[in-house]
């Protein structure tokens, strides 16, 4: 199959615009964004504990192949919940013990699922373009879902988190997000404010040292604040992040309770921000670290919340690219 020069943002369209992949929020229309959102709502539905059966037919016959070459508690098991919940079938492919460890490409991986009539891959992986490599690869009836790309896209993270703070806050013009810690490795991070600026979000602001920001966000309209009292200050919704250690060289670890001391979330920082705002986290979260534990177990957190709506919005997700 020849590969196209297409970007991310135009690949995971069709010829008539609708999703066919879903690789990045970069450029995603508003009105896509709404209408996953929206759909999710009807399938919390689906979700609910008093619902006898939680399931509904619409991807029966179909294959959903899970292919995370990096580790996932939550995505993982949220996609599979989510595709057994619209009825498709889970292959979990187990990377540690498959073929890759003899050498084989993930193209060669993919070639072969696609043998195995595969409908819809989940990917994650350490490559940032791993799942748009994976796109320009398949033939038209195969899709594919970025479950996190290296530093780069986490697009149903993202979307998840849109649909929380939409859940709590409803207007996305009317809300302050402040973004803390270790943003330059997160792909998480990016997916939201590029979803956040979609919805019009008017003031997103970045709160962490030097070493973790991204150079480029000033030019993504995004508020810089080396002083997390500052950058707390009246603000709707605090989003905290992990260190991610994996990413980073030898020497640039910052040490954990240094790092708490200057930049954790505490009962008293919280204190800053609007009596009613919500705190998020994407997990895993490493307490005592980015976030305190009384924090993280507090009222004002939603970070469960959020784990419970990905289900929903990775039912929305998949649905819509089948339906499409
Ligand atoms: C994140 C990820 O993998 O990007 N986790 C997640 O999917 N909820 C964040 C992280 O690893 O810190």
């Amino acid at each position: 199959m020849p590969k196209t020069s297409k970007t991310a943002s135009q690949l995971q369209l069709n010829d008539q615009g609708e999703l066919t992949h879903l690789l990045t929020l970069e450029g995603l229309p508003k009105e896509h964004i709404l209408h996953i959102l929206d759909t999710a709502q009807q399938f919390v539905a689906v979700s609910d504990s008093d619902r006898e059966v939680k399931k509904v037919p619409l991807l029966r016959g179909k294959n959903v192949f899970n292919l995370f070459f990096e580790n996932s508690t939550r995505t993982r098991t949220t996609f599979e919940i989510a595709a057994k919940r619209l009825s498709a079938d889970v292959i979990n492919l187990d990377i540690q013990t498959s073929s890759t460890a003899k050498g084989e490409t993930l193209l060669d991986t993919i070639d072969n699922l696609v043998a195995m009539q595969a409908d819809i891959f989940v990917v994650r992986h350490k490559t940032t373009g791993a799942a748009l490599e994976v796109a320009q690869h398949l033939p038209p009836h195969v899709h594919v879902i970025n479950a996190g790309d290296g530093t780069n896209q986490h697009p149903t993270q993202g979307l998840l988190d849109m649909y929380t703070m939409r859940h709590y806050k409803q207007d996305f013009t009317k809300i302050k997000v402040a973004i803390i810690g270790d943003i330059v490795h997160s792909r998480v991070a990016k997916s939201n404010i590029h979803a956040l600026t979609t919805l019009g979000c008017p003031e997103i602001r970045a709160i962490g040292p030097e070493s973790l920001l991204p150079k480029d966000l000033n030019m993504m309209g995004v508020k810089i604040y080396n002083n997390i009292e500052e950058g707390l200050k009246d603000v709707d919704v605090v989003m905290t992040l992990r260190i991610q250690k994996e990413r980073m060289g030898a020497g640039q670890v910052p040490e954990g309770n240094a790092f708490f001391k200057q930049w954790g979330l505490t009962k008293e920082r919280l204190q800053l921000a609007k009596p009613d705002a919500i705190v998020m986290h994407p997990g895993p979260m490493n307490r005592e670290v980015e976030i305190a534990s009384e924090v993280a177990d507090g009222p004002q957190a939603v970070i469960l919340k959020q784990v419970t709506f990905g289900i929903a919005v990775r039912m929305a997700m998949m649905s819509i690219i089948i339906g499409n």
